[in-house]
């Protein structure tokens, strides 16, 4: 069963939303506050260990009704349906979309292609704990025998996002093991980290679906090479594992086949974590705490999947997403946790939204006359606040934002974790409220005289109505982050449903990848080939000059 296709805007809740909207766009939430006492009440939900309130938007009970009659038109729950039970909804790729069975429970049976998949991830999993437990323990040893110290994740995009996130993450959680990422094919990158590193302790994890990537391959390539520097080509099955759905290629690198943890092609890369890619995941913090995060996952993916839209986070969230980005013309979320341990988080969300619904052409091959997919930006709090939160607050755009806080700190000293919280909550009041210039004059009163404060005044108004959604959740635990994440995938998936796009491809990155190889030939040849007379120049003035 393929999605649905349908064109979102040729719905009848599409055009009662844009009636709707006509009439409501100029509403002040804190008026809808004002009017209904159960506002906050009635615009929470309260799921495991998640408060979830979006009360702080610009909607009401009409809006919310419109926009799940909306999903509803879209076919949201043939979708859902088709997602969970291995369909082929990746259709541009002729593939299924099963990360959830990477965290679904294992008296499950799933198929794909009429195989049990279930007991395919079973022994994967089983596989990442024995070599996990044998790392951390020191049972598994480098090539001088000595235990190893250091792993080092070696991949890019999905293969390197998820990892390096959830490692920083549940830093609380590490063991002794020293996790470093290597991503980028700029040598800085590499050269840098190989400068930390000995070879005798240190394990490598190669990280590539495809095992075709440019970056992968190239950092896997110098890093190999160092490692012979100092010891024997019979040494690198001690010290070099892959990750990957191309045993083809793992065996022409160089990698045993018994130091392979397979993948499928059913799992997309930016959703990948859950896959053998988290065994970096799994070696920095232990198998027991990965398996903690796939179980928070799923709890998730049950939620998503059998709660009522009305009461459905993943759901409720991909609506206001719709309202903001194709009613009110928003072109931009922010992503603002308030723990130091996300900072990686909207560098991970980027990828997971912009690479699935960055999109344009629709389910039917028809260019879309309406808004997709939003950009994603953000970073901790309180540190964002001293950097982007002026534009926010008195810019121009209107930003809808998530603010993630938590409310136990995982180290336990309340007077810092009062004073982030206290920030936390000040932030999406005074974004709701903003300050009036009755109040700003107030303030100013006495202060200077009448004629300076007039032309001080305009400055120090907030207009307010900016909306948030704040989650509540009670302590950043390996759980609670599966669960976190998943909410998010979902509420992607949901997004792609409604606006009748391919999420789980991504031809959109393939232009660039083809020709930088064709300009990697200019640049290595003898001469430079035909291109437009902008490009040409640099290239001439490049390899004048290397
Ligand atoms: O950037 C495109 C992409 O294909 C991502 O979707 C993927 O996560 C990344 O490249 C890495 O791909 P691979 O795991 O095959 O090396």
């Amino acid at each position: 069963m393929a999605l649905p296709a349908i064109n979102p805007t040729t719905t009848n809740a599409w055009k009662l939303l844009q009636q709707h909207f006509n009439d409501v766009q100029h509403t002040e939430i804190k008026s809808l506050f004002a009017e209904d006492p159960q506002r906050a009440t009635t615009f929470t939900i309260l799921w495991n260990d998640f408060v979830v309130d979006y009360s702080k938007h610009r909607i009401s009970s009409e809006t919310m009704q419109l926009l799940l009659q909306l999903t509803d038109q879209c076919g949201l729950s043939s979708a859902i349906q088709a997602y969970f039970s291995g369909e082929v909804i990746n259709q541009t790729e002729g593939r299924a979309v099963l990360h959830t069975a990477l965290r679904a429970d294992p008296r499950d049976t799933i198929l794909v292609d009429g195989r049990d998949i279930m007991k395919d991830i079973a022994e994967v999993k089983e596989k990442m704990k024995t070599f996990s437990d044998a790392v951390i323990s020191g049972e598994l040893r480098g090539y001088s025998g000595k235990a190893f110290t250091d792993i080092v994740n070696i991949g890019i995009g999905g293969s390197d996002l998820g990892p390096v996130m959830v490692t920083e993450a549940l830093q609380f959680y590490k063991n002794h093991l020293q996790l470093h990422y290597i991503s980028n094919v700029d040598g800085d990158h590499v050269y840098e980290t190989l400068k930390r590193l000995n070879p005798e302790t240190t394990l490598f994890v190669v990280v590539s679906k495809t095992f075709t990537t440019q970056e992968t391959l190239s950092n896997a390539i110098t890093i190999k090479n160092w490692f012979l520097r100092y010891t024997t080509e019979v040494e690198v099955s001690k010290h070099f594992v892959a990750v990957s759905t191309n045993l083809e290629k793992i065996t022409e690198f160089g990698i045993s086949d018994n130091n392979v943890f397979p993948m499928w092609d059913w799992v997309g890369g930016r959703f990948s974590l859950w896959s053998a890619v988290g065994l970096s995941i799994s070696l920095g913090v232990g198998f027991d705490n990965f398996e903690k995060l796939l179980e928070g996952a799923h709890a998730m993916d049950v939620h998503f999947k059998t709660t009522p839209p009305s009461e459905n986070i993943p759901v409720i969230l991909a609506l206001l997403s719709v309202w903001y980005n194709n009613f009110y013309g928003a072109e931009s979320q922010v992503v603002i946790p308030y723990t130091q341990y996300l900072h990686r988080f909207s560098a991970y969300l980027q990828q997971g939204i912009m690479e699935s619904n960055g999109k344009s052409i629709d389910r039917n091959g028809e260019r879309v006359s309406y808004e997709t997919g939003n950009l994603i930006w953000g970073e901790p709090g309180t540190n964002s606040q001293h950097a982007f939160f002026q534009l926010i607050h008195q810019g121009t755009k209107l930003i809808p934002a998530d603010f993630i806080g938590f409310v136990k700190p995982l180290h336990g000293d309340m007077s810092h974790h009062n004073k982030l919280m206290a920030n936390f909550f000040a932030q999406t009041e005074a974004l709701m409220n903003g300050k009036s210039a009755e109040q700003v004059r107030s303030e100013l009163e006495g202060k200077m005289s009448d004629v300076d404060l007039e032309k001080l005044l305009p400055f120090k108004v907030f207009e307010g109505n900016k909306p948030t959604t704040t989650f509540l959740i009670d302590k950043l635990t390996p759980h609670n982050l599966g669960a976190l994440i998943a909410m998010y995938e979902h509420k992607i998936f949901v997004e792609g449903v409604v606006w009748n796009v391919f999420s789980y491809d991504q031809w959109g990155v393939e232009l660039g990848k083809q020709l930088a190889t064709n300009i990697l030939n200019d640049i290595e040849g003898s001469f430079i080939g035909k291109h437009d007379a902008s490009t040409e120049q640099l290239l001439k003035v490049f390899k004048e000059n290397s």
